[in-house]
């Protein structure tokens, strides 16, 4: 026997989930510019208190990184505390201080006073640290969602094709940026994608992060309509649809 209340709450659940499975299934036009993805506290990195130096330097490190994010990308690191801001390539100026003081109030407001978090947001990534970790491939934090519908062939290889084709181009064209928006047409269909390292990292680094995340997470890539992979040094991204309005290069 199902109390009233226990009904409700089942019924609020249903609801719930299916609002989920529609924004999940939904292909999201071009204008949705900067949804929220994922946060992480790092809490085995412990926290700091109110009026510490930690707290002091991390506001002075952070208000430098308001200036820096005209250029969409800015960080910081010693071995007490490091900082990245990367933007994703095709958003620098307002676009990605917005992003960043979006990214920050979030980040405060999520894992308060702790030393070590992350957030991800459709348009830029917010890490902070209490170690060294500048150029460092970071293997642990990160995450793959992918398009709960799938396709009828499997796509493991054409996908990993494709980014491993974009990630070539990303570090020896775009050294600068490492970074690629491509487009390719395969079988009738338009495949569209991104691939993104962090400033940070060399160009060795950058392929080592995406080619190792891209078998790491083939689950993500088999038989899926879209998908994508957020690091702390590295991500990518396609769909069958076109998600990045500026300078998508065929390939
Ligand atoms: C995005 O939205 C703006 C106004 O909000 C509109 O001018 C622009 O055409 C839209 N772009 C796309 C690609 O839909
Ligand atoms: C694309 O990637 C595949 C597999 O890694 C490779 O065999 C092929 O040569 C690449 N093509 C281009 C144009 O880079």
């Amino acid at each position: 026997m199902y109390s009233l209340s226990s009904l409700l709450k089942r019924l609020i659940v249903i609801h719930v989930l299916a609002i989920q499975l529609l924004l999940i299934n939904s292909e999201l036009p071009l204008n949705t510019t900067n949804a929220y993805l994922n946060h992480k506290c790092l809490v085995s990195k412990g926290k700091y208190k109110p009026g510490s130096e930690y707290e002091d330097r991390l506001k002075r490190i952070m208000k430098g990184f308001y200036s820096g994010s005209n250029k969409g990308y800015d960080g910081f690191g010693d071995s007490t505390l490091s900082a990245i801001l990367q933007c994703r390539g095709d958003s620098y100026g307002t676009e990605c201080r917005d992003c960043f003081v979006t990214a920050l109030a979030a980040l405060h407001r999520r894992c308060p006073w702790y030393k070590g978090k992350i957030i991800w947001y459709d348009q830029c990534l917010l890490s902070i640290s209490p170690k060294y970790t500048i150029g460092q491939i970071d293997y642990d934090d990160n995450f793959c969602m992918f398009n709960a519908k799938k396709l009828s062939w499997n796509s493991a290889i054409t996908w990993a094709t494709f980014l491993n084709n974009m990630t070539t181009l990303a570090i020896t064209r775009d050294k600068n940026r490492m970074y690629l928006a491509g487009k390719r047409l395969l079988k009738g269909d338009m495949l569209y994608g991104m691939v993104q390292c962090t400033k940070d990292l060399s160009t060795q680094a950058c392929e080592e992060c995406l080619m190792f995340n891209t078998v790491r997470f083939q689950h993500c890539l088999n038989y899926r309509r879209g998908a994508r992979f957020m690091g702390r040094s590295c991500t990518f991204r396609f769909e069958l649809y076109p998600f990045i309005a500026k300078s998508v290069q065929i390939i």
